[in-house]
């Protein structure tokens, strides 16, 4: 296959809306950081864009909860997520932002460009409303129970426990996530892109062209996304907070665009700005078939980047994304990982406790790279724990890759007087020729791992090559040819094939060592440039081309004393952060325990005491009767009374009533109500009222009839 002319790589916009954890890192930044910097070192033409995400309920939620604007949180948690990703090496070209100007005229101008060309479609529809705070609610401000799993704190968009998508009409027991009410229904006005007329595309690009090439998780999701009928999708939304839709655009008052259809078209303007800061043009980038587009995300986001955004792009005449590696979840110590209940490892927290740190550093941020993507959850859901990251890095990383490179350098110190050491061709023999062999073979295994997605592979690759040359080293036993130098029986001949096979075995490990930097670079960049530091090379010795090759240091050149590439974790810190998951989890659960209980007692405040005791006879003297109202009207200069006429079936009555502000007047004639048929009549207003209607008053103090059974005719009794 031709090779591209340029690459585009994008990951996930995250949210900016709180700190992100090494599962988002090993899910979409981790393996596309690492597909970059080997596209990179092998001299292609690359952009990789990313941003923060700062439009949607995931914002204005967080605002909410931290009782502050949007607008704060945003920016805080952006700067927070800018410095994380580059504290842990991701080398994004550009890191970019929703909320800039650049990017909400870029969206809107998509949106209209759609529009203008008739290929969104206006349509009214019902939809929940919250009338106390009068918002619709759509996406994260509903909340029910799941109709898959059956968990009760499912959103409008999407059930977390079990990641099915979701629209706010397939909830059970609907409720407002602002104030707790279940909904009404409400029409309103949105924009739609309707994806059923692009079912035979999808079909076609996903399932015949990439049903091949594309991880069978992202097909075998989008088949059955596409097996279950595609249906327009909203693409505005009722909200203040977000892309406004073109000005002058009749009916766009109060609306703004989805975060969904937003978002993904920040991976333009994140392009945008990047040509723009570079004096570059971005169109190719975005347009020119001979570009290669490969969006790295989280399995909770395959449907937006393999079905609605694909439509979208195909719509404006941009490319579409080669592929889409998306991985699956990372759990923790045997749990979901999970920032809000404090089931987690945040990029942050890590960066504190072990990167800046006296003993941390760029080495630590290697560590957990390696880390990450040995156990990178690229086929089914993986696990991390810190007991497995000691075992990593103790047992892998120290004692095979640092090992090696340690040793390789204090024997040529020891033995080469710190010169790399010619090659005698003369006693090069099987085992010298297998380890340059195998240089070339691996070079060309991490090649095609890193360019097929499979960045475990290739890093074990790396890893095993590591230890053919200590295996290798183990075997030539160049210490104990270095006794024969010193010995007084040894003849010349057998000192010089001594001195020989010792300098042989240097040389290739020292050609190992700089092609194990050119290989471990696009995952561990930091080790890479230690060992660059190490052997007095520039770092335009890691370029892809260098790979396999024999001759990388040049006999003679002197080099450094060793590093220490990476340090052994040690058993206390892995209790260390055992007890702080347990600590912070805890005291998370006892927080939202201690909220819930706050919430309920505003809004559900303890049930109304009960009055004093009565004996039957008392109640027995109350006559309650069934009726039915036959018209209603407001009582003139009184908000609060209606004057009711009740049929009692053997007679009329009229009966005001103070629920003026709890009914409609209009809407509760033919209404079954119960009233007390025997309470002396009383003047209200100048209008004589006979008897009275029960209501049930609930806690937010809101009135509701109380009625029979309608089998119960008019008059019955009630006791
Ligand atoms: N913010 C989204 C999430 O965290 C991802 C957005 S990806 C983009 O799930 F394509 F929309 F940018
Ligand atoms: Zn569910």
């Amino acid at each position: 296959m031709q090779q591209p002319a340029r690459y585009l790589i994008t990951s996930a916009l995250p949210y900016a809306n709180g700190p992100k954890h090494i599962g988002h890192l090993a899910g979409a930044y981790l393996p596309a950081d690492i597909y970059v910097r080997y596209l990179r070192s092998a001299g292609r033409d690359v952009v990789f864009v990313c941003g923060s995400d700062e439009h949607g309920a995931a914002i204005t939620m967080q605002a909410m909860k931290e009782k502050t604007t949007p607008r704060e949180i945003v920016d805080k948690y952006h700067a927070l997520l800018k410095s994380n990703m580059a504290d842990l090496g991701i080398s994004f070209d550009i890191y970019h932002r929703t909320s800039d100007p650049l990017h909400h005229e870029t969206a809107r101008e998509f949106f209209q460009s759609l529009n203008d060309r008739g290929l969104l479609e206006k349509k009214s529809t019902e939809q929940f409303y919250d009338e106390q705070t009068e918002t619709f609610l759509a996406d994260r401000y509903i909340m029910g129970t799941c109709p898959v799993c059956g968990y009760d704190g499912a959103y409008g968009d999407q059930c977390e426990k079990c990641g099915t998508s979701l629209s706010p009409e397939q909830l059970i027991q609907p409720r407002s996530t602002l104030s707790g009410a279940p909904p009404v229904k409400k029409s309103t006005t949105h924009w739609y892109l309707p994806l059923d007329k692009y079912e035979t595309f999808l079909r076609e690009w996903i399932l015949e062209k990439h049903g091949g090439d594309w991880k069978a998780n992202v097909v075998g999701q989008c088949k059955s996304w596409l097996d279950a009928g595609l249906q327009p999708r909203a693409v505005t939304r009722d909200l203040d907070w977000g892309v406004r839709l073109p000005e002058g655009l009749p009916g766009s008052e109060g609306k703004v665009l989805y975060v969904w259809f937003d978002a993904p078209i920040g991976y333009i303007s994140a392009t945008k700005q990047w040509a723009a800061d570079h004096q570059k043009d971005w169109q190719p980038y975005w347009n020119s078939p001979d570009t290669k587009l490969v969006h790295f995300i989280g399995k909770d986001n395959i449907v937006f980047h393999c079905i609605i955004f694909p439509v979208m792009l195909s719509l404006k005449g941009h490319i579409l994304p080669d592929n889409v590696p998306s991985n699956e979840f990372m759990n923790l110590e045997g749990d979901k990982m999970s920032t809000s209940r404090g089931w987690s490892i945040e990029m942050d927290e890590y960066i504190r406790d072990f990167v800046h740190t006296e003993n941390g550093g760029p080495m630590m941020v290697d560590a957990l790279r390696y880390y990450l993507t040995a156990i990178a959850p690229e086929t089914k859901d993986s696990e991390f724990t810190w007991k497995g990251f000691q075992d990593a890095l103790n047992s892998e990383l120290v004692a095979i890759f640092g090992n090696f490179v340690n040793r390789t350098f204090v024997l040529m110190h020891k033995l080469c007087q710190g010169k790399v050491p010619a090659l005698h061709p003369s006693c090069l023999d099987d085992a010298d020729k297998a380890m340059f062999a195998a240089m070339k073979e691996t070079a060309g295994q991490v090649s095609s791992g890193i360019e097929q997605y499979r960045f475990r592979d290739a890093l074990f690759d790396v890893i095993d090559l590591a230890r053919k040359g200590n295996r290798y080293m183990q075997e030539k036993e160049p210490w104990i040819l270095a006794k024969k130098l010193e010995q007084n029986d040894a003849t010349e001949e057998e000192k010089k094939i001594a001195r020989e096979k010792i300098d042989n075995c240097l040389h290739t490990c020292l050609q190992l060592t700089a092609n194990l930097a050119i290989l471990m670079n696009p995952f561990l960049p930091n080790t890479a440039r230690s060992m660059c530091r190490m052997m007095k090379v520039v770092e335009k010795m890691l370029d892809w081309e260098n790979a396999g090759k024999p001759k990388l240091l040049s006999v003679g050149y002197s080099l450094r004393a060793p590093e220490l590439l990476f340090r052994k974790m040690e058993d206390s810190e892995v209790l260390i952060q055992l007890e702080k998951l347990k600590a912070k989890s805890e005291a998370l659960q006892q927080q939202k325990n201690m909220n819930e209980q706050t919430t309920t007692e505003t809004t559900q405040p303890a049930h109304t005491a009960l009055k004093p005791e009565i004996v039957f006879d008392d109640f027995a003297k109350i006559d309650l009767r069934t009726g039915t109202i036959v018209s209603a009207e407001k009582v003139e200069k009184a908000d609060k009374l209606l004057k009711l006429e009740v049929d009692l079936g053997f007679e009329k009555r009229t009966i005001v009533s103070g629920i003026a502000q709890h009914v409609n007047p209009t809407e509760i004639v033919g209404k079954q109500v119960i009233v007390v048929a025997n309470l002396a009549p009383r003047k209200m207003r100048g209008i004589e009222s006979n008897g009275m209607i029960l209501m049930a008053e609930d806690a937010q103090d809101k009135l509701h009839f109380v009625s029979a059974d309608a089998a119960a005719g008019n008059g019955s009794t009630v006791s």
